[in-house]
């Protein structure tokens, strides 16, 4: 079974259960500072788990793209990904752990789906802790179903708890289910949860029972939601019998575009597998990142940062592995190709992948061609030192000043039989890292979207300014991008010049009229040409399902968005712009305040 046969027969499958199928989201989440990517199927649905009404009902299934970068270092290994598919089911306050294990196990097990001998399964539940009962309720699911006790093992919250993934939100125990690789177990101990390659976890349902406060403690919610994930290429992994997700279809045709690049056959040499490997995958994400419909460019901050690092790792890569040139756009081409089916977008913004990975990858290697000579210069210095050290200080300047990476430092010195002072390297770029990114670390990890008082006027402001810039700037204007704190707005949008002080001072002008009468918000729900025949704003791109939120603000605005935003706008305060800037080619960057 392949990657589309397993994504259809999915969808179909929770069809045939009464679940609505949504549309997959953009990888880039609108309005939330605690994460740079999607992370998870459930992402675009945390408001609707806490509490509002999904306008397609309240069992949905979809698929996901996503991108998780916390173990970036750990992609080159057989079964680590920074980017992958996500099949998801949701209940909002419909069935809760009975309704989803039975279908979960149907949908395994039955040979009209993926028809997994039952022998094969394991699965975990969470073992309780000081006020959260063990879930003996999913294990006697399990036990009922045909699930042998000694298949069911209880494990604690690092691997039976979901989410929150930032401070407070929706969370609660899971229980995973784990597939028999039919490699040899590694002891009596050995089971579902072992990390020792017998088994190789492939779907997760949460029970999503509480809400984490601010104080730390869990009060539970006041509706029980289920939320899924199966990882596609890891399913697909075991029901073809491969050892690696990277032995799979999914990525046979980017793989052998590399070993055509670079005359290297895979499978010949572990080190240059692992090069082959990164490749693959960093060349995929990126194709993904830039082919969405909110696609950030390399930058130095944010997720243009994350982007930046996987073009420029899969360079480094790709050098390693003999290649000349450019090649990743080469190798893009074929991704587009292969998953423009399923995600139609990397096909839309084609040009887009290509032309920006063409950018970044010349401007990388010129970097590189920089780094050497610099390096080259500073050589008779660092000979003479007779601990043969080169200082992280020095190691540091070359990254910062000439983005020269850090490894191919170490690699010139270790040619010329030098090290490099990696701790005082890292301490350096530790720093800089703090500074540049401005504290947005926290954002790798993933995290939930804040529905904070502040963050929802700020959502509502976002409105405001959008059509504000339509007015003063021409109807072109259209948002590329929004991110918001408790402290400020930023918002991006379509325009090809920097703005006149009068421009801005009439924006600020408008925003400031309208807040001053008070207008009501409302919302309506409808069709999506419905929407747009009633002349409602929806972000270029987007997709969206075939019923939407529609928010009016009085008659000024009037925008599709999901939400949530506040009864009334006097309540915002003054708005106030603090900076316009260039954000990317043709589009510029607002950050404002209200005050
Ligand atoms: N949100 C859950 C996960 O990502 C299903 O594992």
């Amino acid at each position: 079974m392949d990657a589309n046969e397993l994504r259809s027969k999915y969808i179909e499958f929770f069809k045939s259960k009464g679940h609505a199928q949504i549309q997959g989201k953009s990888l880039l989440p609108d309005n939330d500072p605690t994460v740079l990517f999607t992370t998870a199927g459930m992402h675009p649905l945390v408001p609707y788990i806490l509490g509002e009404p999904h306008p397609a009902g309240t069992r949905l299934t979809d698929y996901q793209k996503c991108i998780r970068t916390g173990d970036i270092d750990s992609v080159g290994d057989p079964s680590h990904l920074t980017c992958f598919e996500m099949l998801g089911n949701w209940s909002l306050g419909d069935y809760f752990k009975e309704g989803a294990i039975a279908m979960s196990f149907e949908f395994l097990t039955d040979k009209k789906w993926l028809g997994i001998p039952v022998e094969k399964l394991s699965v975990t539940a969470f073992e309780g802790e000081p006020g959260i009962p063990r879930d003996d309720e999913s294990a006697a699911i399990w036990k009922r179903l045909g699930i042998p006790e000694d298949r069911i093992r209880f494990l604690p919250r690092e691997d039976n708890w979901w989410g929150p993934a930032g401070a407070t939100g929706p969370c609660g125990p899971d229980t995973e289910m784990f597939i028999d690789t039919g490699r040899p177990s590694c002891g009596p101990d050995c089971g579902a949860g072992c990390k020792c390659g017998k088994w190789l976890e492939i779907w997760n349902d949460v029970f999503m029972q509480y809400n984490k406060t601010a104080d730390g403690s869990y009060e539970p919610l006041a509706r029980t939601c289920v939320d899924t994930g199966m990882g596609i290429e890891r399913t697909v992994t075991i029901l073809n019998g491969k050892k690696s997700v990277y032995e799979t279809e999914i990525f046979a045709p980017i793989i052998a575009t590399v070993e055509k690049a670079s005359g290297y056959v895979y499978g010949s040499d572990a080190e240059k597998d692992k090069s082959v490997r990164i490749v693959c995958d960093h060349a995929r994400a990126s194709a993904f990142i830039l082919g969405d419909p909110k696609a950030v460019s390399p930058s130095n901050v944010g997720a243009g940062y994350v982007l930046r690092r996987l073009i420029r790792r899969a360079v480094r890569h790709g050098k390693k592995l003999g290649i000349e040139g450019t090649f990743l756009p080469g190798i893009a081409e074929v991704i587009v190709g292969k998953f423009g089916g399923p995600y139609p977008e990397l096909a839309e913004n084609r040009a887009r992948v290509m032309e920006e990975l063409e950018n970044e990858e010349q401007k990388f290697l010129e970097t590189l061609v920089k780094g050497e000579h610099e390096f080259e210069k500073l050589l008779p210095n660092l000979l003479r030192n007779p601990q043969k050290v080169m200082s992280g200080r020095l190691a540091f300047k070359l990254y910062d000043t000439y983005g020269f990476p850090i490894e191919l430092t170490e690699e010139l010195a270790a040619e010329n039989g030098m090290t490099v002072n990696r701790a005082e390297f890292d301490d350096a770029f530790k720093k800089h890292q703090e500074l540049s990114r401005a504290g947005s670390e926290l954002t790798f990890k993933g995290g939930l979207a804040d529905h904070g008082e502040q963050t929802t006027k700020y959502h509502t402001a976002t409105h405001l300014l959008h059509k504000a810039l339509q007015m003063v700037l021409g109807a072109h204007v259209a948002q590329k991008g929004s991110n918001i704190t408790a402290e400020r707005m930023r918002f991006d949008f379509s325009h090809g010049s920097p703005m006149s002080a009068e421009e801005l001072a009439r924006v600020e002008a408008i925003v400031n009229e309208q807040i001053a009468r008070d207008l009501p918000v409302t919302m309506e729900m409808m069709g999506l040409e419905d929407a747009k025949a009633a002349g409602a704003m929806a972000l270029f791109g987007e997709k969206y399902e075939s019923l939407v939120k529609v928010y009016s603000i009085g008659d000024f605005s009037k925008e599709v968005c999901g939400g949530p935003h506040v009864d009334r706008i006097g309540s915002l305060g003054k708005f106030k712009i603090q900076k316009e800037q260039s954000s990317s080619a043709g589009v510029r960057r607002i950050r404002a305040v209200l005050e």
